[in-house]
């Protein structure tokens, strides 16, 4: 895979510091501190409702805390900025370009310093990635929405933040390529090893893609109930047989489960 030129610098890592967020009389994140190390892969999993998104917002700069403070590389998180980027659940794609325009596009605003070719060439490379290169020259209408998805994973990905911020990602999709886009973005990940932040509802797919998966209460003041390790093997997209990784993803799902009950 390409390894493009950093504009920023190398510490990728994220803190929350006590931080509360209240709208009007309601606190609906409680006291909250959370670490994340530069190249980590940390899924919050929490119920609807419980300040999941509120908490991505406040690290991409999107939202601010009521009390605390969030950084990044150890800089006070102050609004956007080049070091993030977050792939949202109703992909955002401009209707009017097509799925190679779209990644070029990203690539022209986010990384100006990229000549035409460097950017023909990582938008051909991050196409092939998510399997859209016989797709390149379609516009949104065309794609199916699993397609639209993985337009927005592969727009995210070329830009190469070092962090990266996924809302729920592959919520809108049916199984089978939800399965397939965790799958490719476990394969971008390994290969890449960015900060990913990203947020589910959904055990199963903390468990699978994850490091560290953070349980959150329920609103109102929510906080972080559980920081629990996934410690199975990687590479984990050759889903090949591993007894012991079975009998460990089972203990992981059933602890996940019973801390989501309460
Ligand atoms: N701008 C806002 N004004 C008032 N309430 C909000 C605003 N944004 C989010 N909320 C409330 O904050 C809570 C957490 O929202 P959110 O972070 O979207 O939860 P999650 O992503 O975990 O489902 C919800 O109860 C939601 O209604
Ligand atoms: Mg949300």
């Amino acid at each position: 895979m390409t390894k493009s030129l950093q504009a920023t610098s190398t510490d990728a890592s994220v803190e929350l510091d006590s931080i509360t967020k209240s709208y009007g009389p309601t606190t609906i994140i409680g006291d909250t501190s959370i670490h994340i190390n530069d190249g980590e892969f940390v899924a919050l999993l929490g119920p609807s409702g419980c300040g999941k998104s509120t908490i991505l917002k406040m690290i991409a700069g999107l939202a601010e805390p009521s009390t605390g403070t969030v950084s990044t590389g150890q800089k006070k998180v102050q609004g956007p900025g080049p070091d993030r980027g977050m792939v949202f659940q109703d992909h955002a794609l401009l209707p009017w370009m097509t799925a190679r325009g779209n990644i070029d596009f990203g690539l022209r605003s986010a990384r100006p310093g990229l000549s035409k070719s460097e950017r023909a060439e990582i938008t051909r490379t991050h196409l092939e990635q998510v399997g859209l290169t016989d797709a390149a020259d379609r516009r949104p209408a065309r794609l199916s929405g699993g397609m639209q998805q993985r337009v927005g994973l592969a727009r995210a990905f070329a830009i190469d933040p070092p962090i990266m911020l996924l809302d729920e990602p592959f919520g809108a999709l049916d199984a089978l390529t939800r399965r397939e886009l965790q799958l490719q973005l476990l394969g971008i990940w390994e290969a890449s090893q960015r900060t990913v932040v990203m947020v589910t509802h959904d055990v199963d797919e903390a468990i699978l893609l994850s490091d560290r998966v953070l349980v959150m209460s329920k609103s109102p003041e929510s906080t972080i109930i559980a920081d629990i390790n996934v410690d199975l093997p990687r590479p984990r997209h050759d889903a090949s047989e591993d007894p012991a990784a079975e009998t460990k993803t089972a203990e992981l799902r059933k602890e996940m489960l019973s801390l989501l009950e309460h």
